[in-house]
């Protein structure tokens, strides 16, 4: 059977599911089309089925489509808790959905576990900016300056840097590689928007690449500030956007400080410069607030779909593997995040 099934083989919606799944049919309606949530229950229902019989646990990222998110994960969060869920996780087999760099790091922390991803293909603009050939000549042109890369690296990037971060604590492993270095310089890599809103929140040197993230890079700051006049909305947006995007923004943080500020400050609207599932897998945690969506999507994280994650359960398949020297480089480097872990500035 591919990974689309042709309509016999399809799991079929019966009044017995709907009755089964009364409560996520209730949340799915107000976060998908309410059209779309009886061709998505019989496919929750076969993966949720098949987890359990394989044992398995379901790791979705929060750009990750809210039948994903809410029908079939155990864990969900931004790269860091998923990072943090695979290095503590008891199950034998994960399924990361998310992109390749996601599956790569829970592999690399989880080196004793199998991991899924259901479609190999799901990279990032980010990730493929830069290979572990330019962090070697980056070391060359700046002797002794250590390199902290963002997680959305390849394996072999992450293998020839000393620390890696997320968004959520970009900030913290920058002063603290720092600090451990003894050097008022660090190379920040590869993206230059992040890099540049983190050289704007501490006092360390940032030598930057020229990586972009293809879904944040688009967002203007007309469209920012065209959103708040329109419809008198406060503006949330993630670092990874243009300077003069995060100018126009209430607030600048990671995806887990997003949700952090939104339950602080209960906007009564708000829009997320960020890709579109945050806003749709937000909402459901805070009904009273209106979401304003500029919405961009991640055409990597889409490839994730229910019906390629059952295919991976069935057919256990796409396994991620990292080789041995470059995962024990690469783990030292994530180590040195998930030790510095989540110290949001809220
Ligand atoms: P987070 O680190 O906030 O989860 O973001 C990952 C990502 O891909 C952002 O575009
Ligand atoms: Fe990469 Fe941007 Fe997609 Fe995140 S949103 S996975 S940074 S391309």
């Amino acid at each position: 059977m591919s990974d689309n099934a042709p309509t016999a083989a399809r799991p079929q919606w019966t009044p017995e599911l709907a009755e089964q799944y009364t409560d996520l049919s209730a949340k799915l309606e107000q976060l998908v089309p309410c059209l779309e949530v009886p061709l998505h229950l019989p496919w929750i229902d076969a993966i949720n089925r098949l987890k359990r019989e394989r044992g398995a646990k379901i790791m979705a990222h929060s750009y990750q489509s809210p039948e994903i998110f809410h029908g079939v994960a155990d864990v969900t969060g931004d790269s860091l808790a998923l990072a943090q869920a695979a290095a503590d996780c008891d199950a034998d087999l994960i399924v990361l959905c998310g992109v390749h760099f996601m599956a790569e790091s829970a592999k690399i922390l989880a080196p004793g576990k199998t991991v899924l991803i259901p479609d190999l293909e799901a990279g990032c603009s980010l990730a493929s900016s830069i290979t572990a050939d330019d962090v070697r000549a980056l070391r060359v042109q700046h002797p002794g300056v250590p390199v902290v890369s963002y997680v959305n690296t390849s394996a072999a990037v992450k293998a020839e840097s000393d620390a890696c971060c997320t968004s959520a604590n970009a900030v913290q492993v920058v002063d603290a590689v720092a600090t451990e270095f003894g050097m008022g310089k660090v190379i920040f890599l590869p993206d230059r928007y992040l890099g540049a809103w983190v050289a704007t929140q501490t006092d360390v040197e940032l030598v930057l690449w020229h990586g972009q993230c293809e879904v944040h890079e688009k967002f203007t700051a007309m469209e920012a500030r065209h959103t708040r006049e329109r419809f008198d909305a406060k503006i949330v947006a993630h670092p990874e956007c243009p300077p003069e995007v995060l100018a126009e923004a209430d607030f600048v943080g990671s995806t887990s400080a997003m949700g952090q500020w939104l339950a602080k400050e209960k906007p009564q609207r708000v829009a997320m410069i960020t890709e579109c599932s945050m806003a749709d897998n937000l909402r459901d945690r805070f009904p009273q607030v209106e979401f304003i969506k500029p919405c961009n999507l991640c055409p990597h994280m889409k490839r994730i779909t229910l019906q390629n994650i059952h295919a991976c359960l069935r057919d256990l398949k796409h396994e991620v593997h990292v080789p041995e020297d470059v995962a024990v480089r690469a783990r030292r480097a994530l180590e040195r995040m998930l030790a510095v872990g989540r110290r949001e500035r809220v």
